[in-house]
């Protein structure tokens, strides 16, 4: 029987230490995860399977991994995309973004907004992806509740809409005043947070003696946001220009509960998404679904290879025969696979929302539509500006057969950006990438997958800007660029640095030099 219930599909995004992986346990724990070997196994065993599939992450340092956590929640299935996690970017951290509705940002309440949830923050305000920004960490000393509002208003310019507030400063956390209904949500410590719910609701008039004067405080600083405006408003959540925000201690599990239920009762459903050509599906129409990541070699004893889908609209059956919309082609899902850390399950059905991994699917790439019925096609995932360059060579030229088909591979994933010119021919493409760790996983999997040794050498560029095939001539022997072609056609101008672009530009006002989606440190 197809699960049908109401899905929302969303991700963390955070800096390295901010508690996502004790926020995910914290999120399994208190809801019931469904996509775990088919099974729903005891509490030691989901925790350690959570746990595993982040050490895993962790001690590679790359992503190899990502996928879905699927839980059930108060009638709901949620499903929880994984945004790759370690101290460096890749693009898959961005693209991850483009298969959610929502995302929810995590905030150390010592720390308050550090760059990489910058980053990624800004990825969802380019994809209009709707944020709910949650404190963590209350239960140590930290900024001021109000000056952390300060800071997210004026570094992300969206107007933090507070729907709890601390009761207690950071390091005496006594519970939060619920600023929509009114009541003190009293949190008892627990060891290791091991209880389900260390909450106890009640009203005002119930606050004890000893939690009196910090509830005072609470009360205050709650009727001063008020009158700040900083109350939710739906609409304006939906439209980006808001963020509700939550305190929390992960891992004391206190505001967890509450957290799914702000993702049940505000965050967006799946919704229809226009093709290229405008024509949009509703969510209940044929199946649709885009590729928004493709990874190999998980397995080192199967050359496996996945390609994750979103689905968009309608059912998923396994065994269904799609249309795949970049070739016109027949694709049969007799292989596909809810992917949990190592765990694969076969999926039977799949809903809007949820993520499928389909199976030695050679012929489908980042961006790709599958879809059954009329023709329909997403959007491609954006790619983004890339600040990290390398002319990449095979590093044992009787291997060169080996280097291109590893190259061509890896670029087809999306691992790289890889850039090409005539005048430096196929042998020494160019690699772009956003993080310079995605260049370590390139060199990994040339020596160990393809067993193409590569050679690199840094290339003195920090700057793409789009330009044209007219642009490419009008730019060939002007000193200080260099001008390649990105495997799906896009002609990139590189530069050493954004005074030299805007020299260039000026120099040459007729030339095509547009600006690409920032992603990195710009
Ligand atoms: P990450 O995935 O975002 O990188 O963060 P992770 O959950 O690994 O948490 C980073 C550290 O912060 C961990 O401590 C974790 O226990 C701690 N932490 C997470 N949430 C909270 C919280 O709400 N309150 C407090 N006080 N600490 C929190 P660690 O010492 O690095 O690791 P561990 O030895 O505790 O596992």
């Amino acid at each position: 029987m197809p699960d049908t219930r109401p899905r929302r599909t969303f991700a963390v995004i955070s800096h390295p230490d901010a508690g996502k992986s004790t926020l995910t346990e914290a999120l399994a724990l208190h809801a019931r995860v469904i996509t775990e070997a088919g099974a729903v196994h005891g509490k030691g065993d989901r925790r350690a399977t959570v746990s595993d599939w982040m050490a895993m992450e962790k001690a590679r340092g790359i992503s190899i991994t990502s996928a879905a956590l699927q839980f059930v929640y108060r009638d709901h299935v949620i499903n929880l995309v994984d945004t790759p996690g370690h101290s460096d970017f890749s693009e898959d951290t961005y693209r991850v973004l483009s298969a959610v509705d929502s995302a929810v940002m995590l905030v150390d309440a010592a720390k308050g907004l550090e760059p990489q949830t910058l980053k990624l923050f800004r990825v969802c305000a380019l994809r209009g992806i709707p944020v709910i920004t949650v404190i963590n960490k209350w239960d140590r000393p930290g900024l001021s509740a109000l000056g952390l509002m300060d800071v997210i208003h004026e570094k992300i310019k969206l107007r933090p809409t507070p729907l709890t507030w601390p009761v207690g400063e950071a390091g005496d956390f006594r519970g939060v005043l619920d600023r929509r209904t009114g009541e003190f949500v009293k949190y008892t410590r627990t060891a290791g947070g091991a209880t389900r719910a260390p909450e106890r609701r009640m009203g005002a008039d119930d606050v004890d003696e000893a939690d009196a004067l910090v509830w005072s405080h609470a009360v205050e600083e709650h009727e001063l946001l008020s009158l700040d405006e900083a109350d939710h408003d739906q609409e304006r959540f939906l439209a980006g220009e808001t963020t509700p925000v939550m305190f929390a201690s992960a891992l004391q599990n206190f505001g967890v509960a509450q957290l799914l239920d702000l993702l049940l009762d505000l965050a967006p459903e799946p919704h229809a998404t226009p093709g290229v050509d405008g024509s949009v599906r509703e969510t209940e129409d044929d199946f649709s679904a885009f590729v928004f990541k493709v990874q190999s070699g998980m397995n080192n004893a199967h050359r496996d290879r996945l390609a994750y889908a979103r689905i968009v609209s309608g059912s998923f059956e396994r065994g269904m025969i799609v249309t795949h919309a970049a070739t016109g082609r027949p694709f049969a899902t007799k292989f596909a696979q809810a992917v949990f850390g190592r765990e694969t399950t076969s999926v039977e059905t799949a809903e809007p929302g949820d993520i499928i991994g389909f199976v030695n699917a050679q012929a489908l790439r980042v961006g790709d539509t599958v879809y059954v019925g009329d023709a329909i096609e997403y959007p491609p995932v954006p790619s983004f500006a890339p600040e990290h360059f390398m002319a990449a060579s095979a590093g044992d030229i009787s291997r060169y057969k080996q280097f291109r088909k590893g190259i061509e591979q890896l670029d087809q994933e999306g691992v790289v950006q890889v850039l090409r010119s005539d005048l430096r021919g196929d042998q020494s493409p160019v690699l772009a990438a956003v993080g310079p760790m995605q260049f370590e996983v390139v060199e990994d999997r040339m020596t160990n997958e393809f067993n193409s040794p590569i050679r690199f050498s840094r290339l003195d560029y920090q700057v793409a800007r789009r330009t044209d095939a007219a642009g490419a001539s009008a730019l060939a022997g002007v000193r200080g660029v260099e001008v390649l072609q990105r495997s799906d056609g896009t002609h990139l101008a590189l530069f050493t640095d954004r005074w030299r672009a805007q020299y260039v530009a000026k120099e040459n006002p007729d030339v095509m030099l547009e600006e690409l989606p920032a992603g990195g440190s710009s």
